[in-house]
């Protein structure tokens, strides 16, 4: 399974399937909120909580141990986890010995008041303490509250083997880099995930291997800003001006990374998200041309096509800069296709700055798109200096011209994928006929056909498009790859 960028935040989260191994006794339920880089870092504590006896299940009424790992970007996002919450009171009334934690970024937002507030909650764990889960279980059997939210300016859980949860065997996240530095103004994960610092990458290239000889055929190299890899020996991006001559000088960034990867390992697909445009270099493009197994899709966030809304967002980049960044990468790599953050009603969101908006996508032409109307968060800059005065029914009717925006080009470009032949990663069953697969084509767009010629999951098969729907491609297998 090739998880969305970002889990509707009004639905529950995913549920980690059960699995684990024999000698462990004691039930962990696993549930992921928010992106991608939350479900990578639940198969860390996976990991770590197997070593302390623990299995997963899906079955939250035989859990000892309940984890939401949380997400704090919006309001609803927050809303949900404590509705969620709420329905573990009963279980735990029944189970004096269930232990319930909360990990992520609300834990690392809220601190020790979520066990005031909330007071089910036994355990909050930020992002960069899962190594401490031992021992604050420890200490809840000894009767004490948990809590460990301390940031890190190393911790990139280099060494932890992830338990793969996605569970279809062919698509794996790997996390590159953690933290962000951009401090865009409206957004918390500066606060909740701290400074941003980049994982080895011969420990990046060892899990890819690995990946690789378990039968993974897809990578999706993770990080909150990928372009801005920077590996010089370790430590928080913004130390490099301290770094050794012979640190700087045999630095790697993400470009060079992504061709390390790509070289070695021929046969694996490799995706990456998420970029932002200031940080990308067009060196990244070169490696889309030099290896074919780069996938040619780029997920390019820009929140807004206002200059005036870009500079109070503390983007560091402007409409045109953005714009003439995707022409030149279009230039270098045909069918390159791109997809979209937006945020609508940002303060002082004016009509003309909202009409450059959809002008912006329009330009572009996105695949696709994850549109969000703005929700302040307490303690960033946005909140501190500027004014939420957009009103809500505004904020809606433009979030809603948007995404009808968003619908008309995704149509559009999926019709550009008709008639080809692609080469499409078989990662699963079509939702709607059992007889069909599903998979990807290296611009990301989804498309079903019919399981002909012994074909399997993880296959790479060439495929005829034959048509499109809104937001699916309709084909017909023609040759198989692997
Ligand atoms: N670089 C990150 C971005 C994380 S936030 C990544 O890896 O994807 C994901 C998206 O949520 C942002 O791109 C932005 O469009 C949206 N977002 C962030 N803060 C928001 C806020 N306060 N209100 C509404 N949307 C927000
Ligand atoms: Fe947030 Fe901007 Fe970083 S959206 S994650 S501060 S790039």
């Amino acid at each position: 399974m090739l998880i969305e960028k970002y889990i509707d935040e009004t639905k529950q989260g995913a549920v980690h399937k059960g699995g684990g191994c024999t000698r462990n006794t004691k039930k962990l339920f696993l549930e992921s909120y928010g992106c991608q880089m939350n479900f990578s870092d639940s198969e860390i504590v996976v990991s770590i909580l197997n070593d302390e006896g623990f299995n997963t299940t899906d079955n939250v009424k035989e859990a000892d141990l309940i984890l939401l790992n949380t997400c704090s970007i919006r309001e609803k996002a927050e809303q949900t986890v404590r509705t969620r919450l709420s329905h573990f009171k009963e279980l735990k009334r029944t189970n004096p010995n269930l232990t319930v934690g909360v990990l992520g970024c609300m834990a690392e937002r809220l601190k020790a008041q979520f066990l005031e507030e909330e007071q089910l909650v036994d355990l909050v764990v930020g992002p960069d303490s899962y190594r401490d889960l031992p021992h604050l279980l420890k200490e809840i059997e000894n009767g004490k509250d948990a809590i460990n939210v301390i940031l890190s300016k190393e911790e990139t859980y280099a060494d932890i083997n992830p338990v793969r949860l996605g569970g279809n065997g062919v698509s794996a996240f790997v996390t590159i880099t953690r933290g962000c530095d951009n401090m865009c103004t409206f957004c918390v994960v500066p606060f909740t995930r701290g400074r941003e610092r980049s994982r080895d990458p011969f420990s990046i290239l060892k899990e890819c291997k690995d990946l690789w000889n378990s039968g993974y055929k897809e990578i999706i190299l993770l990080g909150q800003n990928v372009d801005s890899y920077l590996w010089y020996g370790g430590g928080a991006k913004k130390d490099f001006s301290k770094a050794s001559e012979m640190q700087k000088v045999t630095a790697i960034r993400f470009a060079q990374l992504l061709g390390m990867v790509a070289e070695e390992i021929p046969g694996m697909r490799i995706r990456f998200a998420t970029s932002n445009p200031q940080d990308m270099s067009l060196e990244v493009f070169s490696k889309m041309i030099q290896y074919p197994n780069i996938c040619r899709y780029v997920h390019l966030p820009v929140q807004s096509g206002s200059d005036k809304i870009l500079r109070s967002m503390n983007r560091q980049h402007t409409r045109e800069e953005y714009l003439s960044l995707i022409r030149k990468a279009r230039n270098m790599v045909p069918d390159l296709a791109f997809s979209q953050d937006m945020i609508v009603g940002f303060c002082g969101e004016t009509e003309a700055d909202h009409r450059d908006t959809l002008s912006l996508m329009k330009e572009v032409g996105y695949d696709y798109g994850y549109m969000f109307a703005y929700s302040e968060r307490s303690g960033t800059p946005a909140h501190k200096k500027m004014t939420d005065d957009v009103p809500e029914e505004v904020k809606k009717r433009r979030l809603r011209e948007v995404i009808d925006l968003q619908g008309e080009l995704s149509a559009q470009r999926m019709k550009s994928y008709v008639g080809r032949v692609h080469e499409v990663l078989i990662d699963g069953e079509s939702k709607k006929d059992k007889d069909q697969w599903k998979g990807r084509i290296s611009q990301n767009a989804v498309v079903v056909f019919d399981k002909e010629y012994d074909t399997k999951l993880g296959d790479f098969v060439q495929v005829f498009v034959e048509r499109s729907t809104r937001g699916t491609l309709v084909g017909k297998i023609i040759e198989i790859k692997s």
